[in-house]
């Protein structure tokens, strides 16, 4: 499949994806089981995934949509990042962040600390899709689905230039021979 300038191939079918979202659910429904925990799916990415997951979730909860607004500060401070959409009080609750993926891991870890700072009694991450990197830097996730290698993804709300986010399956970059 051709999409603007990259090649891609099929990497995770539909049914995959379908079964392992279900298993991710029967994890979270049995940690939570006494809780009522408040989802927070990180926008844009994750919206589809956050949406078959939480249809699969049978504990009492709640769903906030946030968003990571990232813009260029001073030279000095280099990239600045500020979690936006949820601005209700999180004492004493427990967190669960929605990550369609984590590549480098600063976006998480940027959101985990902005949420402990806010008084949440517990903050946890559940993501799709992990990538090698992440392993490397071990960024904590508690339930991941698929572990990938650096490898450039989109589909199942993942993009490439505000594109493919509507694909069912997910598919990965076929690089040129002369890149790989
Ligand atoms: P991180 O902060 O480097 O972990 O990046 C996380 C965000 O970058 C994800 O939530 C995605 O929106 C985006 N991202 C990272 N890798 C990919 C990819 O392979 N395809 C599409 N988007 C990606």
């Amino acid at each position: 499949m051709k999409l603007k300038d990259l090649e891609f191939k099929k990497l995770i079918p539909s049914d995959r994806i379908e079964k392992k979202v279900a298993s991710l659910a029967d994890q979270i429904n049995k940690d939570y089981e006494n809780k009522t925990p408040v989802f927070l799916p990180v926008l844009n990415g994750s919206f589809m995934f956050a949406s078959d997951l939480l249809k699969d979730i049978t504990v009492l909860c709640r769903v906030s949509f946030v968003k990571i607004s990232s813009y260029s500060g001073t030279a000095s401070t280099g990239q600045l990042k500020t979690l936006i959409g949820h601005d209700e009080s999180l004492f004493g609750l427990d967190i669960i962040i929605v990550e369609d993926i984590v590549d480098s891991g600063l976006t998480l870890q940027k959101i985990m600390e902005d949420l402990k700072g806010r008084g949440a009694k517990s903050v946890e991450a559940v993501a799709l899709l992990r990538k090698q990197s992440a392993r490397e830097k071990n960024i904590e996730v508690k339930y991941v689905g698929f572990e990938l290698d650096n490898e450039f993804v989109l589909g199942y709300g993942l993009d490439y230039d505000g594109l493919g986010r509507n694909l069912r399956d997910i598919y990965k970059q076929v690089l040129p021979s002369s890149e790989k």
